[in-house]
């Protein structure tokens, strides 16, 4: 099957120019103008922007957590990111407790087989490592192409771990060329303060984020960044929230240091006074780090432009309102943390980020697609469009308007957190190594069309003729 794209503006993170995309066989065999060649397909993309199929390095996807499950399975949670121009993502793997790092594995691949819509990798989270996975078995992880450890310095009594076993992670990735990963939050301080909150009878959504201050973050990543310095291992603090977290992670970055960070898009919109809605509803906006004061909003746009943070992701971790949020109604602590996003990243940082002139075009994409692809070993073959890379391509209309909606949105999700928002510009159409996924408004492969993707270790390429698929 081969497939002509004509006459789009075509946007990576380096270049923007009009020109002709060639896709033969998964790949983009040929770029130029006007393309003098036959094609099973032609889309005609005058018009509209021509960009690299996104890359989601941060989902929870048929996990369990906060004593539920989370809404989206992997068939929904990618259907929903196809139609928001994601085609590649990187989904955690928790290690339950007392089990094997193969087992786990084992048990989230049996999960995906036969519903993926987009391509995927895994990041594997470390919870234990003294009844369960060993450390040499963790160190055979990254030969399999999972590149990326994971770990917890919060949710004490579940997923958090202590610094000896970050501080070992780190040493085995520093020897195994994996990427440490670190959810930065100070577990053992937040407990105390949401035990004092519940004791005090403060049980609505705003005491999660009364219970979780800004400092409790800042400190955790400070120490994440100073134990990954002497482990000498690379280091990437996920969904950073706060002008507390910013500052160390610049504070490395500028002296060198191998330190990288991410926000999600949900934190340049959403701020604490969401969590003071009535009836309730401030449950939806439940998700950790909590939503910020908004002058943190300022500093996030900053910091992705300066490069101090590298990754915009989404952290979709998909509850429903009725159901699974309202665990919590009497308990902010027993509302499970997260919220869906998926779908709505490329609309959310095209419309407020482009458009409003914080970001350019060539910055979105370097942000949404090419920084991730190359953080998390996925890079020349996915993140952007060259010769020899996979055909995972949006085309995207700059000119439709578009208005995000639970009642719309292909996530399993009842609610979504950027519902009523108006943007101009969605994806037309989304290719898959060269197979259309999403046309006029519809899914149009099957499930099963999505592979997994050994990732390359941290600092390497992945190339097409290494890409293996399992
Ligand atoms: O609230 C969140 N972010 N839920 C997902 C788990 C995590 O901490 O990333
Ligand atoms: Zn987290
Ligand atoms: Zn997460």
């Amino acid at each position: 099957m081969s497939v002509l794209i004509k006459g789009g503006r075509v946007v990576t993170a380096a270049d923007d120019y009009v020109g002709d995309i060639f896709v033969e066989d998964e790949r983009i065999s040929l770029i130029g103008e006007s393309l003098d060649v036959q094609a099973d397909r032609v889309i005609d993309a005058s018009g509209k922007y021509v960009l690299p199929g996104l890359v989601d390095p941060h989902t929870h996807l048929d996990m369990p957590f906060g004593g539920t499950v989370t809404i989206d399975d992997v068939e929904s949670g990618q259907t929903s990111a196809a139609f928001g121009g994601t085609t590649c993502h990187v989904d955690f793997i928790i290690q339950p407790p007392g089990q094997t790092f193969a087992a786990a594995l084992e048990e989230w691949r049996s999960k995906a087989n036969g519903k993926q819509v987009i391509d995927m990798g895994y990041h594997m989270a470390v919870t234990d490592l003294k009844d369960g996975g060993t450390l040499e078995e963790l160190a055979t992880l990254p030969d399999q192409g999972i590149t990326s450890y994971k770990l917890f310095m919060a949710y004490k009594g579940a997923l958090m771990v202590d610094d000896e076993t970050l501080f070992r992670t780190m040493q085995v990735a520093a020897e195994t060329g994996a990427l440490v990963m670190v959810h930065a939050e100070n577990g053992d301080a937040i407990d105390v303060l949401v035990k004092e909150a519940l004791g005090a009878g403060h049980t609505e959504p705003k005491y999660h984020a009364l219970t979780r201050p800004p400092e409790t973050e800042g400190e955790a990543t400070n120490r994440a960044i100073q134990l990954a310095h002497v482990a000498g291992s690379p280091l990437y603090v996920v969904h950073v929230s706060c002008r507390e977290s910013v500052e160390p992670i610049e504070r490395a970055r500028d002296a060198g240091w191998n330190v990288h960070g991410e926000t999600c898009t949900q934190y340049f919109f959403v701020d604490y006074s969401f969590l003071e809605r009535p009836d309730f509803e401030g449950a939806k906006w439940v998700y950790t780090p909590p939503p910020r004061p908004k002058e943190n909003q300022d500093v996030l746009w900053n910091a992705v432009r300066t490069d101090t943070l590298s990754v915009i992701s989404t952290d979709h971790c998909a509850f429903l309102w009725d159901g699974q949020k309202t665990m919590g109604r009497d308990d902010f602590s027993k509302i499970p943390n997260g919220g869906p996003g998926l779908e709505n990243r490329l609309h959310m940082i095209h419309e407020f980020g482009v458009r409003a002139g914080r970001i350019t075009l060539n910055r979105m994409v370097e942000l949404l697609c090419t920084n991730p692809a190359k953080l998390f070993g996925l890079y020349p073959r996915k993140g952007t469009i060259a010769v020899g890379s996979d055909a995972d391509i949006v085309v995207f209309d700059p000119a439709r308007k578009y208005t995000i909606s639970a009642s719309t949105h292909h996530s399993k999700s009842d609610y979504n957190l950027f519902e009523g928002t108006q943007v101009t510009g969605t994806p037309e159409v989304v290719l898959l190594r060269g197979i259309v996924l999403v046309e006029n408004d519809e899914l149009v492969a099957e499930p099963g069309i999505g592979q997994f993707v050994r990732r390359a270790k941290f600092g390497a390429e992945l190339k097409p003729e290494r890409a293996s698929v399992a």
